[in-house]
Formats: structure tokens, sequence, C-alpha cells
């Protein structure tokens, strides 16, 4: 294997990537589910209500992220790299944070300029800050389902990458951003004696 197994992401790095992408996954299959619930029931309301509110959560999360992202730099990578591939991973990435930051953020907007704003988990109202405006609903709902689509269009490049460098590459890439065994200490022998632990 190479030496990119050397250099890893640091522990907090990680757990906020795979805490934001199992959970913005999970949040894209409840958007799709909504639309097998009929518009105008009371079911539509309370688990779109739950929707928005689990999406404002994560989109405070993306921003704990992306703080942590840019007053932190990630570990370099082999001086190997090729030029196209820094970029390309360089590129990708910007457009993953952007499309995290877009998605809370235009589905934010678009319920405030619908009469039905914000009910958080269905007990707090957050009466909307802006217009029931059909037009301006339709642009940011619009922004809202493109920035899914090419999410998940980012994240399947991002997982074919991945799989190239683990099993093309051979290079341990998964391993940067894959998390420690913690010491052995607790599966070795009990009779082992403390120094040699
Ligand atoms: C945090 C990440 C979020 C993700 C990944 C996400 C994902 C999705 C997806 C995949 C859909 C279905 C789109 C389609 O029909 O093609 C959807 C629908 C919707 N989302 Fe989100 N969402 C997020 C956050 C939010 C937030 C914060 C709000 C509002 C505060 C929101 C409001 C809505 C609404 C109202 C719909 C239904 C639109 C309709 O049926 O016309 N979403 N979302
Ligand atoms: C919703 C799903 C995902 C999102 C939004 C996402 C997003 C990201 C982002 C933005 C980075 C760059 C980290 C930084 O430098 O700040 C990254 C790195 C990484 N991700 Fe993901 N990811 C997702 C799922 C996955 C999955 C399923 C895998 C495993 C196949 C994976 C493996 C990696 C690895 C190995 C890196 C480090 C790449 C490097 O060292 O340059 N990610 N991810």
């Amino acid at each position: 294997m190479g030496a990119l197994t050397h250099a890893r992401y640091t522990s907090t790095a990680i757990a906020l990537h795979w805490l934001v992408a199992l959970l913005l996954l999970g949040q894209i299959a409840f958007g799709l589910a909504l639309e097998d619930i009929p518009r105008g029931t009371p079911a539509r309301g309370y688990y779109v209500n739950l929707h928005k509110s689990s999406g404002i959560l994560i989109g405070l999360l993306i921003l704990l992220r992306l703080g942590w992202r840019l007053a932190h730099t990630p570990p370099p990578l082999p001086a190997t790299t090729p030029r196209w591939q820094r970029r390309a991973a360089r590129v990708s990435h910007i457009l993953l944070y952007a499309c995290m930051l877009a998605l809370p953020l235009s589905g934010y907007l678009a319920s405030n300029f619908s009469k039905h704003g914000v009910k958080f988990f269905n007990v707090v109202r957050w009466a909307p800050w802006g217009p029931d405006d059909k037009a301006l609903y339709a642009v940011f709902n619009g922004a809202h389902r493109f920035a899914a689509l090419l999410l998940a269009l980012l994240v399947a490049m991002h997982v074919l990458a991945v799989a190239k460098h683990m099993l093309i590459d051979r290079d341990g890439l998964l391993l940067r951003m894959w998390p420690q065994r913690r010491a052995r200490a607790g599966r070795l022998p009990a009779n082992l004696p403390l120094e040699n632990r």
C-alpha cells in the first residue's frame, strides 16, 4: 500500500464526515418519500414539517463541519499524486460543500415564501418572514430539487473515485477518512504483564 495510509484526517473531521454523510443520505430518502404523501392531507403537513426541522438541524451541523474544515488544513496528499487528481479532488470537494449548503438554505428560503413557514418538529410555529409568493417558492423549491440531484450525482462520483483508489490503485485512500482502531489493550490477554500491554 502507498504512503497515503500514513496521513489521516483528524478524528473530529472523520466523525463529522460520516455523521453528515449518513444524515444527508437519510434526508434525501425522506425528501423523496414525501412525494408519496397526498397533498392537502394532515399527514403531509406533519411529515413535511419533520423534514424541514431535521433539515435545519442537519444544516447547522453542515455549518459546523464547514467551519471546522476552514480552520483545519486536510492531511497532504502524497507528492506523487498527479496534478489532475489533486484538481479533481479539490473541485469535487468544493462542489460537495456547495450542495451541502445549498440544500438546507434553499429549503429554508422556499418555506419562508410560502404561507406554511416552518412548524419546528410540529411543536413551535415559526411564522414565515417573507410573503406568500408562488414564483419565489418555485425558484427556491426548484433549486432544492436541483441541489439534491446534483449532490446524489457528486456522491456517486465520490464513491467511485474512492473505489478506484482502493481497488485499482490500491493506495488505501479510504483509510484517510476511516476511524482509527483504538489501542489494542482491551483485546490483549489478561495474563500479559502490564508493561507489555
Ligand atoms: C439538509 C438537507 C436536506 C436535504 C438533503 C433535502 C432533500 C430533499 C429532497 C430529496 C426532496 C424531494 C425533492 C423532489 O421532490 O424531487 C425534498 C423536498 C422538500 N424539502 Fe428538503 N432537504 C433538506 C433540507 C430541507 C430544509 C431545511 C427544508 C425547509 C426548512 C426543506 C424543505 C423541503 C420541502 C418543503 C420539500 C417538499 C417539496 C415539494 O414536495 O414540493 N428541506 N428535500
Ligand atoms: C453524503 C455522502 C458524502 C458526502 C457529502 C461526502 C463529502 C466529502 C467531502 C466534502 C470530503 C472532503 C473533505 C475535506 O477535505 O474537507 C470528503 C472526503 C472523503 N470522503 Fe466523503 N462524502 C460522502 C460519502 C462518502 C462515502 C460513502 C465514502 C466511502 C466510499 C467517502 C469517502 C471519503 C474519503 C476517503 C475522503 C477523503 C478523500 C481525500 O483524502 O482526499 N465519502 N467527503
